[in-house]
């Protein structure tokens, strides 16, 4: 493929703009300077340096994100800076998206892809793909709103009662809640139904993933093939 090409498809601007990244000797393919905009390049395994930052060639852009509160999901933030404000914006033009939203205050585990079918199928209510999340309460929890929780209750504008698929106390004022579906406010709805309150939230894990130790919050990274690949499965 032409390394304009290539360029743009990862974001890198127009046509135009990445014949001139590439005229001006900022870009190099698997660590060689390349100043032909023209170049036929192979995809396979290719590397791509742009200013010093490198840029793995990638079909489809799947990164996880370690959310830190104070930033909005919604593809129009109103009130806060959109959390795709913390990824660069080569990014951001290839049209990436999270998986499903957190709320502004929820920190955590966030997947952001523009891969429009493993969207679907990581958000969909039909997959059960649980997802952990640590909320820490307002009141102590016991044993009977664990009970509640796994029982399941009733919530607004839902015609069943939704119950957590795991849920257990992690310290006095702690719960770990395992949930398989991604409606609105739904952890703080389920705890409030049980007569707590949920003052702080973080997502642990989506099926086989979890935040890695070092990812510190507001910082992202790709998702490995293998990565992926558990993924889908656990879907
Ligand atoms: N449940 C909530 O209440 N908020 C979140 O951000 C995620 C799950």
């Amino acid at each position: 493929m032409q390394l304009e090409r290539i360029l743009q498809k990862h974001g890198f601007g127009t046509r135009k703009g990445c014949r001139a990244l590439v005229r001006h000797e900022r870009v190099a393919v698997n660590g060689e300077m390349c100043d032909d905009p023209f170049a036929d390049i192979d995809t396979d395994g290719l590397v791509l340096t742009v200013d010093g930052v490198d840029w793995p060639y990638l079909e489809q852009a799947t990164l996880m994100l370690n959310k830190p509160a104070g930033y909005e999901c919604s593809r129009k933030p109103q009130h806060h800076l959109g959390v795709l404000e913390l990824i660069p914006p080569q990014l951001r033009e290839r049209g990436v998206q999270p998986i499903g939203r957190l709320d502004e205050d929820t920190t955590g585990l966030l997947l952001i892809t523009d891969d429009g079918q493993l969207n679907h199928i990581l958000s969909s209510g039909k997959r059960k793909v649980p997802k952990v999340y640590l909320a820490t309460t307002k009141h102590p929890v016991d044993q009977a709103q664990i009970d509640q929780l796994l029982a399941g209750v009733l919530l607004n504008d839902e015609p069943e009662p939704i119950a957590a698929a795991a849920a257990e106390i992690a310290d006095e004022c702690l719960i770990r809640l395992t949930l398989t579906e991604g409606k609105y406010h739904q952890v703080k709805r389920m705890v409030a139904a049980v007569g707590n309150r949920v003052e702080a939230l973080h997502r642990e894990s989506i099926g086989s993933l979890s935040v890695p130790a070092d990812l510190k919050p507001g910082q992202w990274r790709w998702l490995t093939a293998a990565e992926l690949e558990q993924l889908v499965n656990s879907a």
